[in-house]
């Protein structure tokens, strides 16, 4: 029996299987907070029920021991979940002692490093959920439009977004990389079955730590033959708004727990903005307004903010410290303090990153070069001003991939598109309209200096029956972290694996 099944058994006895996440203790009474991976269920332990051994065993249990509880299920709307269990026998598989991550206030490295542990916890668990949602979402709507799903190879000879970021590894005595991008292979499959989809993992030498990249991630990329561009957009947002929109109604709980905002997240039902690479420029260096606001004056407010909000932790903290200082207060009570007080701290550190970052990026967003590829900075400043997914489309093509295709009637642009998440989020799809001519592609890859010869079967699509075809890749990870309004992807992936970081 799970948690989640309460609901049909009210009045009857039942045995719960799980984890204690956390317990409470009268005289004659142990309240166990009852964790089974579903759910959550409060179990009530009393002396006057379980008798004098069971009673004392309840006590001795640690934060995540593992046991199962025999108990009748009360309606109690109060709870989490609803339910409760009165419990009539306790059987206990281990008694853990000092598990590690507690209700304190832990530092993030700490956390991850316990990876394998903090997966337990009630955020991350809401974030896994939501993932799952995502990752069911994103396969509902692919299937329900017919596309076929495809897996495409994890060791291949081709670099298909660059050479800089590949991972090489030693193929039978030959150099073969890890996949960056299922594209090439999408796009013979698209010639096959007419659209497809991948869904896999995807691995890039990032070496730098930013709070979007990984080293290894997955991607989905979805690939149309016969679909240009702008129907390549309206593809993008048909599919973002149905995956929002299923994970909003399928995770209420989740998103409850996480704290997120839902009706920031309710605006993708309205028509996803799209400007030209050289309109968002224009936005980016404050020189064109979004309704009335500048991007510039916003950054400036945002860096204002940090500091009013800064005092007033400081002032909060100040006042906690001295309420403890004082004396008389009781332990649970001096604990609550405590904790208030290391999350302000964390918080105050959150800003002054904030104070050293926002200045840097109102002069990088300011003194933004026209023709340059936008940096994370310049996709947080120029989304802070809108309220839904923007699409940036014709890309000054020498910062695109080889395999764009250019605007026939301005060739200086590719018709790449990039959908960048609103909050400060940015880039969470890259793709575009592919280029159909053998020629102009033979020309591009040797203009990026790659091997022709393992490009030669990709070039036969351009041989036999060439067709407009276009397609994209949505980061999973930076998915999750905008749906769940995460700081960093780490969060966004049981395991995460980024410059520094291969344990656990
Ligand atoms: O923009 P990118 O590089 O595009 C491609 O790979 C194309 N071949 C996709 C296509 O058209 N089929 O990557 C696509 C998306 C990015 O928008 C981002 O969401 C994610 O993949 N991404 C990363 N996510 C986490 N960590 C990284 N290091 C990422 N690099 C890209
Ligand atoms: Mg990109």
């Amino acid at each position: 029996m799970y948690t989640k099944e309460l609901s049909t058994q009210v009045g009857q006895t039942v045995t719960l299987k799980g984890w204690v996440a956390n317990k409470r203790e009268s005289k004659t009474v142990v309240f166990i907070n009852l964790r089974d991976g579903l759910g959550m269920c409060q179990c009530i332990l009393s002396y006057d029920d379980v008798g004098e051994e069971q009673f004392a065993t309840a006590k001795s249990l640690g934060q995540e021991s593992s046991i199962a509880v025999t108990g009748k299920v009360v309606e109690d709307t109060r709870q989490i979940g609803g339910f409760e269990l009165h419990c009539t026998d306790l059987k206990v598989y281990q008694n853990a002692s000092d598990y590690p991550i507690t209700n304190k206030e832990h530092g993030v490295e700490f956390l991850v490093d316990n990876r394998h542990l903090w997966l337990r916890s009630r955020r991350q668990w809401a974030i896994m959920r939501v993932r799952n949602a995502i990752i069911y979402g994103i396969h509902n709507f692919f299937q329900s439009e017919g596309f076929v799903q495809m897996d495409a190879p994890v060791f291949t000879g081709n670099a298909a977004e660059g050479t800089t970021d590949l991972f090489e590894t030693d193929y039978y005595g030959k150099p073969a990389y890890l996949t960056q991008s299922g594209q090439l292979y999408g796009e013979a499959m698209a010639m096959a079955m007419g659209k497809i989809y991948t869904f896999g993992p995807t691995f890039r030498a990032e070496k730098s730590k930013t709070r979007r990249h990984l080293s290894e991630f997955w991607m989905i990329e979805p690939e149309v033959a016969f679909c240009d561009i702008f129907e390549n957009m309206d593809l993008i947002e048909r599919f973002l708004r149905s995956v929002v929109q299923e994970v909003v109604a399928k995770c209420p709980l989740e998103m409850e727990l996480l704290g997120r905002d839902i009706s920031k997240l309710e605006t993708v039902s309205k028509p996803f903005p799209r400007l030209s690479y050289a309109e968002a420029v224009a936005i980016l260096k404050g020189e064109k307004n979004i309704e009335g606001q500048n991007s510039l004056e916003v950054i400036q407010s945002d860096l204002d903010a940090t500091i009013t909000r800064q005092a007033e932790c400081e002032a909060e903290i100040a006042e906690r410290e001295a309420a403890i200082a004082a004396g008389g207060m009781k332990k649970g009570a001096i604990n609550f303090n405590q904790n208030k007080i290391d999350s302000l701290k964390n918080e105050i550190k959150q800003l002054e990153e904030d104070q050293r970052n926002l200045p840097q990026w109102l002069a990088s967003a300011r003194d933004f070069t026209y023709g340059n590829d936008f940096g994370g900075s310049d996709e947080t400043v120029l989304t802070r001003l809108f309220d839904l997914p923007i699409m940036v489309y014709d890309w000054p093509h020498e910062i695109k991939a080889f395999y764009m295709k250019r605007n026939p009637e301005d060739p200086r642009f590719a018709r790449g598109v990039d959908v960048l998440a609103p909050e400060g989020y940015g880039e969470i799809v890259g793709g575009g309209e592919r280029e159909t001519s053998e020629e102009w592609l033979v020309e591009k890859i040797e203009e990026h200096k790659l091997p022709m010869d393992v490009f030669q079967w990709y070039l036969d699509l351009r041989r036999y029956g060439s067709v407009p075809h276009s397609g994209f890749g949505l980061g999973l990870e930076r998915l999750v972290a905008w749906i769940c309004k995460l700081d960093h992807v780490r969060e966004t992936i049981p395991f995460p694996r980024y410059y520094g970081r291969l344990e656990p």
